[in-house]
């Protein structure tokens, strides 16, 4: 994954990242390219096992330092726990990555009120815990700060048959820039990147289950025809927490191989008409 790297050996040195949602995925993917670029990683989720294989993994590989803590993003004193036992191993915390996420597909009126709290709170919730916490105590501590928040492009567009995950996304997009005004005299930044489909089992067997995924391949949808690779993200989030990005503070950027987009034009779809009827067209046009 690394050995596409984009950035300089040791352009992270001494920074320390908590990566909520580390230990899989994509959390898992930006925290390994990060880990060899120097950061001291700290990485959180529900499952300790994992973590712990994770972590013990990730250091055997690219050298440096993790630190696997379980946490519920939906739960502040736990939250707090990760926020002070890396202070204690790690003196600082410069970075937060708001990545972990709980997403299903369903029809909206089959959703239970609790089926909507399940995915709110860990991702709005959940990124509003770790960001107030932590940035309350950059704020008392006189520290700088940057979190980065990991939304889709549908946090503006809204989608059908994931509403709870649209509305949490849109609520972490709203909170980035927000904050981003609101604590940049703190030098707090705050800023999002939204993928879009990168292939992982997490989002593939919640958002593509059964054969779901060869009925809707999600890289037909996308201009460049293909899925977006783990080190092209990885690369975009370790420029974003560097020093290199240090003026880009409110952003949101988009990495989706223009996928949005094309659902957004309104005459995009006529990419299907074929050469011979432009060229039917154009003869009605040189007729007229
Ligand atoms: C309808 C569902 C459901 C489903 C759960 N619920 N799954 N309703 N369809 N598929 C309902 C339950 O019935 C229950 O309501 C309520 O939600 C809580 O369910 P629990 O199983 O108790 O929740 P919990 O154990 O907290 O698990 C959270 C989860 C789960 C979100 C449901 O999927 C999870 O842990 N996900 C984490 C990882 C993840 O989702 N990764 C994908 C991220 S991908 P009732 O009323 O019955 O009690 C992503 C990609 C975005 O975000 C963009 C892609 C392009
Ligand atoms: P993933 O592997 O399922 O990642 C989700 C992570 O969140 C897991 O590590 C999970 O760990 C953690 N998590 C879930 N609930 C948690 C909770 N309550 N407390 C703590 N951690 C929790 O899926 P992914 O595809 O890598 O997704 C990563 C991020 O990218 C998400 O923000 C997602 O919305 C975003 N995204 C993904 C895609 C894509 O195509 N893959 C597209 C757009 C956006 P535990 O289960 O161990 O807790």
């Amino acid at each position: 994954m690394n050995n596409k790297g984009m950035l300089k050996e040791n352009s992270l040195n001494g920074k320390t990242i908590v990566v909520t949602g580390g230990g899989s995925g994509l959390g898992k993917s930006m925290s390994e390219y990060l880990l060899s670029l120097g950061a001291n990683i700290v990485i959180t989720s529900r499952r300790e096992d994992l973590l712990k294989k994770v972590a013990n993994n990730m250091m055997k590989e690219f050298g440096g330092k993790v630190l696997p803590i379980t946490c519920d993003v939906r739960n502040p004193d736990l939250v707090s726990k990760v926020i002070d036992e890396s202070y204690s191993e790690f003196k600082k915390v410069d970075c937060l990555l708001n990545n972990a996420a709980g997403n299903f597909i369903s029809p909206t009126e089959r959703l239970s009120t609790r089926a909507f709290d399940a995915v709110i709170d860990i991702v709005l919730k959940g990124t509003i815990n770790f960001s107030l916490l932590l940035g309350k105590k950059w704020i008392k501590q006189k520290e700088p700060g940057n979190i980065l928040n990991i939304v889709t492009t549908y946090a503006w567009t809204g989608s059908g048959y994931v509403v709870p995950s649209a509305c949490a996304k849109a609520g972490v997009l709203s909170l980035t820039r927000s904050l981003a005004v609101e604590w940049a005299k703190y030098n707090i930044r705050s800023n999002a990147i939204a993928p879009g489909p990168f292939p992982t089992k997490g989002a593939w067997e919640r958002l593509l289950p059964g054969d779901l995924k060869d009925k809707f391949d999600p890289s037909k949808k996308v201009p460049l025809k293909r899925v977006g690779e783990h080190h092209e993200l990885a690369n975009l989030a370790a420029y974003l927490v560097s020093d290199f990005s240090s003026y880009i503070n409110g952003e949101v950027i988009t990495i989706d191989g223009g996928e949005w987009l094309k659902g957004a034009g309104q005459f995009n779809n006529l990419e299907r008409v074929s050469d011979e009827m432009w060229d039917f067209f154009s003869m009605i046009r040189k007729k007229k």
